[in-house]
């Protein structure tokens, strides 16, 4: 299918300019003023801004944790990300501990395939990494896997301890890999929370109370030493604190090949929603995630991270669950069981929520409509910047001739309520909004995958078409 998109303003990362753009076999074929070209399907995009299509780096869909699933799976959670202005999500696949990482993809392939609304690729989460399936790591890269993510946090369920670190950071250095890394030093935290169980401190604030930034600080500052003597390159996921921000600054400034991704969460909410009324108490356990939202000081530190260059990307860590779920103990599954399942305590909380839809328009209203980003920074942070260090560029994270026709156009003047009670901008399965009741100015119009239209005007035009994109290794181009 063939298609122009006329007059509007294209955005990068870099560049700012008035352009036609046209469209043909999924692919950029030419951007130019007054195109004098004939095409399928025409766009007028006067007043509208041309942008890549968003790179959600860190999704879960239809992840087993916390004794249940996430709620969306490759279908609802892709089209959510498409009515957002997302046309890649890169989702974490998991290695089951003890068994092969090969079986862990090929089962996250299934999940996947036939059922995604726009592109995706994998990271693999990795749980042991002993030396006899060392070599396993090689085999994801040679099949498009080219990062990985290893937990300080969570003892005796996605775990991995220092020295399973260091080989496997050799190996993803020596491979041309990216190391993904929650950095919580779950060890400490697990002692923490015990004693708040023993003293019945059982209501969701302490979540929060129970993970001090001090530990996200430490399993930074632990993490980038780690990778330094192993080689290898660092990105730090879901960066929540100010503490936190500080180690990775000082490594940058070692010389360390260390990144850093924060989530809309951290730069728009902060920790007095766990103590939300409501839900006899319980409503705070919408926000319960790792790690958790924050004292709000740590909002201004993130923003000036990004805008800094010290914070390089803006994932969402989208793992919804339902908050009322229907499920009882004992019930063949009509639905996932959700928040509930820690009603008797916040440590029971299943951890995660919603955000995969609301996180291109939450970073235009306050990167650049409360001009804390440029525009081209804007595109740098939700798009560029994950093509780049993942190895999606240049088919996608921009707009030039031979990409990805991975486009959005984005109305700058359309203003929306975030609710899980406004259609246009819910679409996730899930029965909250974690940004319930925020406004934003500007919002995706028209969403298209390789070419192919997939959101128009708030309706969606396709159905499934998303493809599994190998990704390169670092310092290759993806062709
Ligand atoms: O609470 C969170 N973040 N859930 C998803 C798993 C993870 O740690 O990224
Ligand atoms: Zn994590
Ligand atoms: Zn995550």
């Amino acid at each position: 299918m063939s298609l122009l998109i006329k007059n509007g303003r294209v955005i990068t990362a870099t560049d700012d300019y008035f352009a036609d753009v046209f469209v043909d076999g999924g692919t950029v074929k030419q951007i130019g003023k007054d195109l004098a070209v004939k095409a399928e399907t025409v766009l007028d995009a006067t007043g509208k801004l041309v942008i890549p299509g968003g790179i959600d780096p860190h999704t879960h869909m239809d992840m087993p944790f916390g004794g249940t699933f996430s709620s969306d799976d490759f279908d609802t959670g892709t089209v959510a990300a498409a009515f957002g202005g997302t046309t890649t999500i890169i989702d974490y696949a998991i290695q089951t501990r003890g068994k092969s990482a090969l079986e862990g993809l090929d089962a996250w392939h299934k999940k996947a395939e036939g059922k995604a609304a726009i592109d995706y690729a994998f990271h693999m989460i990795l749980t042991d990494m002993p030396e006899e399936r060392i070599s396993e790591m090689r085999r994801l890269a040679d099949d498009g896997v080219t990062s990985y993510k290893m937990f300080m946090a969570y003892p005796g369920v996605l775990y991995a301890d220092d020295g399973t670190l260091y080989r496997a950071f050799r190996q993803a250095g020596a491979d041309g890999s990216r190391v993904c890394l929650h950095a919580e030093n779950g060890i400490v935290i697990d002692e923490i929370i015990k004693g708040a169980v023993q003293d019945k401190k059982l209501a969701p604030i302490w979540h929060a109370r129970t993970r001090p930034t001090r530990m996200e600080a430490e399993s930074v500052h632990r993490a980038i030493a780690i990778a330094e003597l192993a080689g290898a390159s660092l990105y730090i996921v879901h960066l929540s604190s100010a503490d936190g921000l500080e180690q990775i600054k000082l490594g940058r400034m070692r010389g360390v090949d260390v990144h850093a991704e924060t989530c809309p969460q951290y730069l728009f909410l902060d920790e007095s929603a766990y103590l939300s009324e409501g839900n006899g108490g319980f409503e705070g356990a919408k926000w319960v995630m790792s790690p958790p939202l924050r004292e709000k000081g740590n909002q201004d530190a993130l923003w000036q991270g990004l805008r800094l260059h010290h914070v390089h990307s803006v994932a969402t860590d989208h793992c919804p669950f339902f908050f009322n779920g229907t499920w009882k103990p004992g019930d063949p599954s009509p639905e996932r069981p959700g928040k509930e399942l820690g009603r008797a305590g916040f440590n029971k909380i299943p951890n995660g929520a919603p955000g995969v839809e609301n996180r291109m328009a939450l970073m235009y209203q306050g990167g650049v409509v409360e001009g804390r980003l440029s525009l081209n920074r804007f595109v740098e942070v939700t798009s560029t910047f994950a093509a780049k260090i993942f190895g999606l560029f240049p088919r996608k994270g921009t707009i030039a001739v031979g990409s990805d026709a991975d486009i959005v156009v984005f109305d700058p003047n359309r203003t929306e309520t975030i609710s899980v009670n406004n259609p246009r901008t819910h679409r996730m399965r899930v029965d909250y909004s974690a940004f319930e009741g925020f406004t934003v100015k500007g919002y995706p119009d028209t969403v298209i995958s390789r070419g192919r239209i997939v959101v128009d005007k708030g309706s969606q035009q396709a159905k499934g078409g998303g493809q599994f994109i190998r990704r390169a290794r670092a310092g290759e181009l993806l062709r």
